[in-house]
């Protein structure tokens, strides 16, 4: 089950998502959302990059590509208990592109070559790097593999592949996750022909076809499906690891300790935790007003347990089972 992870996601993966989703997967790796080395550099450090101990294995995913900053980044990061760093050579939006980092990297290997470079005198945690296949009209095979081969020998050995090209102009980020199609194969020859760690992502949303990939790449990450079905998670950790499930109350309990302590120490508001709870009984009878709850209700509520309790009666006792 090592072999799974959940993708990196701005504003879906943050601390409270981590949490959650570790309940549900004790064996999944899990990405942080991208922060820049910029944030960390200026901003607030602990807000940017403190986690509870439950998250691990948990890689901090870093956007940037100056490797003095990268280097130094990856050092705090390191300080803070991250298991990896993960460079962003993936993301095509606008702002990152302006930033000169994200899927850009692609064309330039030799500098992501640098940075991994850096970042690897600089700390002991394995540095690991997540690329499309390629970019606009460059063609793929020839840009994938010139980027794997000047980058693992800068002693990368582990790429997620984002197994779609991005286009950087003219699409936006979310067009970018749906419109260029997935070449599963390519990452396929890319793994025959390094000796690296090639973890496959991109369009899986079954646990038939993770395990039907594992048997060709050493992991799979999933992004979306495990954000807006996290049932998945459960789902893949029995059928890999055979750990069963825990049952809807335990992970109400420990979502309602939880919220509590986040709010206690940090002010953190319920529905910025609940937010990420809301497909986890997709399908169930009740799952409406479990969304409802967890959605409306929590922005009101005094405390955990008065929208979670009822969210989980919702679902153990659908209204039409109700004497
Ligand atoms: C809301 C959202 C935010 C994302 N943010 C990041 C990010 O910060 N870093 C990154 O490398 N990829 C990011 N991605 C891309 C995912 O990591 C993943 O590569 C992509 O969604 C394809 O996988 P999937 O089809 O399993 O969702 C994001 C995707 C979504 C949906």
């Amino acid at each position: 089950m090592k072999r799974i992870s959940v993708a990196p996601m701005m504003d879906w993966t943050d601390r409270h998502c981590r949490f959650f989703h570790r309940l549900l997967s004790p064996n999944a790796v899990l990405y942080t959302e991208m922060v820049t080395a910029n944030a960390i550099l200026h901003g607030d450090k602990d807000r940017h990059l403190r986690f509870d101990p439950s998250e691990h294995p948990v890689v901090l995913q870093l956007g940037g590509s100056e490797p003095n900053d990268l280097a130094t980044v990856a050092k705090i990061g390191a300080g803070f208990g991250y298991d990896a760093i993960n460079l962003n050579c993936g993301c095509p939006s606008e702002r990152v592109q302006k930033g000169a980092f994200g899927a850009c990297l692609m064309a330039e290997p030799d500098l992501v070559a640098d940075c991994v470079k850096a970042m690897k005198d600089a700390v002991d945690i394995p540095i690991t790097v997540k690329c499309r296949i390629g970019i606009d009209d460059y063609d793929a095979k020839t840009m994938l593999f010139s980027f794997i081969e000047k980058v693992s020998a800068a002693g990368c050995d582990t790429f997620v592949v984002h197994a779609r090209k991005a286009w950087l102009k003219g699409l936006s980020p979310k067009e970018n996750r749906e419109v260029p199609p997935l070449d599963y194969d390519l990452a396929h020859e890319a793994k025959k022909q390094f000796g690296l760690s090639i973890i496959l992502n991109g369009g899986i949303a079954t646990v038939d076809d993770t395990v039907a990939h594992l048997a060709n790449f050493d992991g799979v990450m999933l992004g979306r499906a495990a954000y807006q079905n996290p049932g998945i998670l459960q789902d893949l950790e029995t059928t890999l690891s055979g750990t069963p499930p825990r049952g809807l109350p335990e992970i109400v309990d420990a979502m309602i300790a939880y919220a509590a302590d986040q709010k206690a120490r940090y002010g953190a508001p319920l529905n910025a935790i609940t937010r990420h709870m809301v497909g986890l009984p997709n399908g169930r009878r009740g799952a409406r007003r479990w969304r409802q709850l967890l959605t409306v209700d929590s922005l009101r509520a005094e405390k955990p347990q008065d929208v979670l309790i009822p969210a989980l009666k919702a679902i153990s006792e659908p209204p039409e089972l109700v004497a």
